[in-house]
Formats: structure tokens, sequence, C-alpha cells
């Protein structure tokens, strides 16, 4: 690459996944995080922290200094329910810094961009699995948010020496398979999750939030995919990037297949010898019935092969972590 990797959020929970991910690949990492949502620790000793807001004029300093060739952006805000309830922080957080962090890679003459966007664009899908030329109509501000800031990096990328690759994610779980990050945010909304936390008696149970979907048990199902099989799919996106400088691309990434809510609570009885108190609940706004990808366009494009696409081994290493949380204390 002849630089390094600059990477926003590497903090984060997804971010720090994909930091360990470049270096295990050989690839120098600087991280930009303003740590709050993010933890120091978190971001692997391998690389550098620059303690910084990506919308900061700070961050050409870290380009010019660092040599960055390529940006992989993660920071951002996730959270659904307070999209809904305080918009303006996601337009903010998402859309306007990322417009900010886009400025700063094209006035510094940075090459390469990948973009953490979310299946969230989809909004409430016609069909599934979902291909990427689907309508995307957002149906809360998250969505909306990096919809908007898609568009931003594929008129860049014709205006200005820049090529890209926006990855739609569909249900991130699990951890480094070999225990050096995980999901560490307070105030889980995430499913698995949740049933992590719930398995090391952190919480009492998990709420299932619907139970008259249209689907084969009537709770909701998505397509969980492990952080680690993400990370490699960023790896693998920069390989392409670099490769193939005149082309940029809008990818899915999930495995292809779903679970439904239930069948997720299953795994963890299975994983743990235990069974996690249910209780049935009534639907969570916005929730659609189903999200699953369709993954064609990605096993195609770039060079990456899932490797735990299993959900007994999401659940187990999601576990790994919450006990490995457990012992660190609050
Ligand atoms: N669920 C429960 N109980 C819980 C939490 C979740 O039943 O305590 C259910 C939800 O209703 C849904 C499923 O589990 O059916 C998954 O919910 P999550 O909150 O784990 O994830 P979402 O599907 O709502 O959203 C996630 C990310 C979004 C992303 C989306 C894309 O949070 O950013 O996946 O698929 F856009």
């Amino acid at each position: 690459l002849n630089g390094k990797v600059m990477v926003t959020g590497g903090a984060g929970y997804i971010g720090s996944h994909a930091v360990l991910a470049l270096l295990d690949a050989g690839y120098e990492v600087v991280v930009v995080d303003n740590l709050v949502t993010g933890f120091d620790w978190a971001v692997d000793p391998r690389a550098t922290l620059e303690v910084a807001d990506v919308a900061d004029g700070r961050v050409r300093d870290v380009i010019r200094d660092h040599s960055v060739r390529a940006i992989m952006h993660f920071a951002g805000s996730v959270v659904v329910p307070e999209s809904v309830s305080d918009p303006l922080k996601y337009y903010r957080n998402n859309t306007a810094a990322s417009r900010a962090l886009i400025e700063s890679a094209v006035v510094t003459g940075v090459p390469h961009f990948i973009f953490s966007s979310t299946a969230a664009t989809y909004g409430t899908p016609e069909r599934v699995p979902i291909k990427e030329s689907d309508p995307q109509r957002p149906i809360n501000p998250y969505g909306m948010s990096k919809l908007m800031t898609e568009h931003m990096l594929r008129d860049v990328a014709f205006a200005h020496p820049m090529n890209y690759c926006a990855l739609r994610y569909f249900n991130v779980a699990g951890a480094d398979p070999e225990g050096r990050s995980g999901q560490s945010t307070q105030g889980a909304t995430h499913l698995i999750k949740i049933a992590a936390e719930a398995a090391t008696g952190k919480r009492a149970h998990v709420a299932v939030f619907g139970t008259d979907f249209p689907t084969r048990d009537g709770t909701g199902v998505r397509d969980y995919i492990h952080v680690s099989d993400l990370a490699a799919a960023h790896v693998a996106a920069l390989a392409l990037l670099v490769e193939r400088p005149a082309e940029s691309h809008t990818l899915n990434c999930g495995y292809g297949r779903g679970f439904s809510v239930l069948e997720v609570l299953d795994a963890v009885d299975r994983v743990t010898n235990m069974k996690i108190q249910r209780k049935l609940e009534g639907r969570r706004a916005g929730d659609p019935a189903e999200l699953v990808a369709d993954n064609g366009a990605i096993l195609s494009t770039i060079s990456w092969r899932p490797e735990r696409d299993d959900l007994d081994t999401i659940v187990q290493d999601a576990l790994a972590w919450e006990r490995r949380l457990a012992e660190m204390g609050p």
C-alpha cells in the first residue's frame, strides 16, 4: 500500500476487529477515534491511536503524518431507536461527519475509501434475499444518514481520484475467536449481545420482540454475520480497491441465510447447556419481519470466503467475550 490504513472508529466494536484483521494481514494502521463510545484498550497496541473527532481538521495532519493511503470509516452512531428520537445526532455524527472526513480525504489525496453502510438503507424490503439493486427506502434516520453518505461517495468518486467500497452490513455479532476484542458497548440493544448478557447472569431474561411476524415461528429473522468474517471482508475489499483504482463497489455483507429470534435463543441454550428465560413481548417499532442478504455480489467481487458461518460459533464467541468482560469488571 505504500502507507498506512486509517481506521476511524477503530476503538469500537467492528472497527477494533478490522484493526486486528489489517494488522494480521501486515498493514500498518492508525486509528482515529473520539472514544465517546469506543475504548482505548480495545485498540491493538501495534496500531497508533489518535484521539480525535473524524470531522476535525486535525484528521488532515494525521493523514499526512502517517502517509495514509486508505481510510476505513467505521465511526458513527448506530442505535436505530435513538436515531428516531434524536435524528440530528445521526445526521451530525454519520452524515455531516462523513462529509467532513471525505473532504479531508479528497484534500489530502487519499485514493481509497471503505465505508460502513448498513442493510437499514433498504428499509422494509419487498423481497428477501435482498439484492444491492433493490429499492433503498430507509424507515429510520439511521438508515437515511448512512444512505446519504453512500450518495456522497458515489459523487465524490466520480469527481475526484478516489475509489470506494460501501459495505452494507446485515446483523453483526460474535467476537474475535482469539479473545482479543468483542462487543463491549454499555446498554446493548443487539439480540446476541443481550442473550450473552443473560447467559452470563447480567440480565434475568431476554425479551422477544414480536411473535406474530409472517416467519416460520412468528419471530423476526435476521442474517447474522460473524464480526471476524466482516473484518476480513474489509481487508479483501481494500485489496480490490488498490488493484482496480477505476472501480467502486457497493456490496451486501451477510451469509445469505436467516435465523429467527427463537432460533438464536435456542443456540444460546445449546452452547451453554442452560435455558435462558424468554419473555414474549409485542413488536418493537420499525422492525421488519425478515432481513437476509443476497451475497452473490460480494462473493463474486472480492476474494472473501466466510470462515465462521455457523450460528453456534457466533454465539460461542460472543459468550466467551461476555465472560471476559465480566472478569474485567465494570
Ligand atoms: N430482538 C429481540 N429482543 C431483543 C433484541 C432484539 O427480540 O432484546 C429482535 C429484534 O426484534 C429483531 C432481531 O432480534 O427481530 C434482531 O434485532 P437487533 O436489535 O439485534 O438488530 P436489528 O435487526 O434491529 O438491527 C441491526 C443493526 C442495524 C442494522 C440492521 C441490519 O442494529 O444497524 O441490523 O440488519 F441496520
